[in-house]
């Protein structure tokens, strides 16, 4: 085995230890739509979820299957019916249904029982449960659309799912409920995925879609000025939700957003929006740092806000132990009070326990990332991350295109980051000429995505 390899591979592996650690025993609510099967990805999603779930995660996996059931209705010489965004679902549709969630449920479990030697399924016993977990009601007449077998969640077996899942097995559910009269009611994936996610309190919900996400700028086109928004805060989240046209189609930036935004706001925490078409998508938004589509994230924001000059006093309690061991540059008062809008803060119970502040420098399209401090005994829970991406977001709002950093002793933390050491040359002229070239500080940038 070449050393190189080593070199990768462990710190790699180590990389990803903390990820693990962290989700083992957490619950998540995959939702996987019709397409991405229809596309042939499910051997490589069972792979993925069977390792997922080998290391403690509790997957419930919802399925959707549009393609399928418009399929068979083409093959019976029927036309899909949709309104208000949703399917009308009549006789002949129901029937269609009923056919494509059978095939579908045979070709999931089928994929999972997968395990010959030399793929990545070799030695895994995943059993798949799938069941009536779901009681459903008539979406009924609305407008004067009468939706027929069309229906909404009304409830979710919380305890039969929780014991299901606490077995070991991973809970299969189709987006199919019944009335307590026995009828059966075609739903939507992404209601039943939103409604058991919020039933359950799941730590993730992460519907797997035909969008790679949600652009920094929605409605303007693809480019590489306009990336995938990584972690879009529920606020930020229900703020663009009003803003955009009612979403109808799945390529609507509303279709999905609006489930992750239901979700987050009734307790799950982290929803996300990831592609199908990216190979090993699930892996790639769960065990690394930045991810690759979008999560909607409910951090509490009355903890993480700017500050106003009330907070001043806190600031220079939380910074004044780390100016005197000299991690950060000493600040006065008076520069604290001048500057306290370009301060974000972390709060609780009116105590400030971290903070940061952005200096822009318009016109090198950058600014600088200062004064980061956590206090000591609330290190190592995240919120030196929670500030990193508040200021990622003021920098993007205003038009910056990177943030730097200078340091001496916190490199590491920034490159694991996604900062790159570069050139004191590589600073702006008017931040250049601050610079104390005595104290030799580093100089990181993170390009803004
Ligand atoms: C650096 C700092 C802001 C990180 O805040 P935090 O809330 O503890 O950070 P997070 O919880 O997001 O991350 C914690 C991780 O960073 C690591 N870390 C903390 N300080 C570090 C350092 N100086 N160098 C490298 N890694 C560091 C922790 O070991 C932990 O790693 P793990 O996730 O692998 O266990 C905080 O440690 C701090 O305030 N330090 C003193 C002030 C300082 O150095 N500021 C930077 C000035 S440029």
């Amino acid at each position: 085995m070449s050393t190189v390899f080593n070199f990768t591979f462990v710190p790699w592996f180590r990389s990803v230890a903390p990820y693990i650690h962290k989700f083992r025993n957490q619950t998540f609510v995959v939702a996987v739509c019709g397409e991405a099967i229809a596309a042939g990805k499910l051997p490589h999603l069972a792979q993925d979820l069977a390792m997922i779930q080998s290391m403690g995660v509790k997957v419930v996996l919802v399925h959707g299957f549009r393609p399928q059931v418009n399929e068979q209705l083409r093959a019976k010489g029927h036309e899909a019916k949709y309104s208000h965004g949703m399917r009308i679902t009549d006789e002949v549709a129901l029937d269609c249904a009923q056919e494509a969630a059978g095939q579908l449920r045979y070709e999931i479990e089928a994929a999972f029982s997968q395990g010959l030697p030399n793929t990545p399924m070799a030695g895994s016993t995943i059993r798949v449960i799938s069941g009536n977990f779901i009681t459903a009601r008539p979406v009924g007449i609305v407008d004067g659309v009468d939706f027929q077998h069309s229906g909404l969640v009304r409830k979710v077996d919380v305890a039969g799912i929780s014991r299901t899942l606490d077995f070991g097995a991973m809970v299969l559910i189709s987006p199919f409920g019944f009335s307590p009269t026995g009828e059966a009611f075609n739903l939507t994936m992404e209601e039943v995925a939103t409604s058991v996610s919020i039933a359950l309190q799941a730590d993730k919900l992460i519907f797997v879609t035909e969008i790679p996400g949600i652009r920094l700028k929605p409605d303007e086109p693809v480019s590489e000025d306009n990336p995938i928004d990584t972690e879009l805060p529920l606020a930020a989240a229900e703020a663009l939700l009003i803003k955009v046209p009612a979403g109808q189609r799945p390529s609507d930036t509303a279709f999905y957003l609006q489930h992750c935004v239901k979700a987050c706001k009734a307790g799950v925490e982290r929803s996300h929006i990831i592609p199908f078409a990216v190979d090993g998508a699930l892996l790639l938004e769960i065990y690394v740092h930045d991810g690759i589509g979008t999560m909607v994230v409910d951090e509490k924001l009355e903890e993480l806000r700017e500050a106003t000059a009330d907070d001043v006093g806190g600031i220079l309690q939380l910074i004044e132990p780390f100016e005197q061991d000299g991690t950060l540059v000493k600040r006065s008062r008076t520069e604290i009070e001048r500057d306290a809008d370009h301060y974000t803060i972390v709060e609780h119970d009116g105590v400030i326990f971290a903070c940061a502040a952005l200096y822009p420098y318009p016109e090198a399209k950058t600014a600088e990332m200062a004064a980061l401090t956590v206090s000591p005994q609330s290190q190592g829970q995240g919120d030196g991350e929670k500030i990193l991406k508040r200021i990622e977001q003021r920098a993007r709002a205003a038009g910056l295109q990177s943030i730097f950093v200078l340091t001496t002793r916190t490199m590491h933390w920034f490159i694991k980051r996604g900062f790159v050491q570069v050139d004191p040359d590589w600073l702006p002229d008017a931040r250049k000429r601050k610079y104390n070239w005595d104290r030799k500080s580093q100089v990181l940038v993170k390009k803004l995505g």
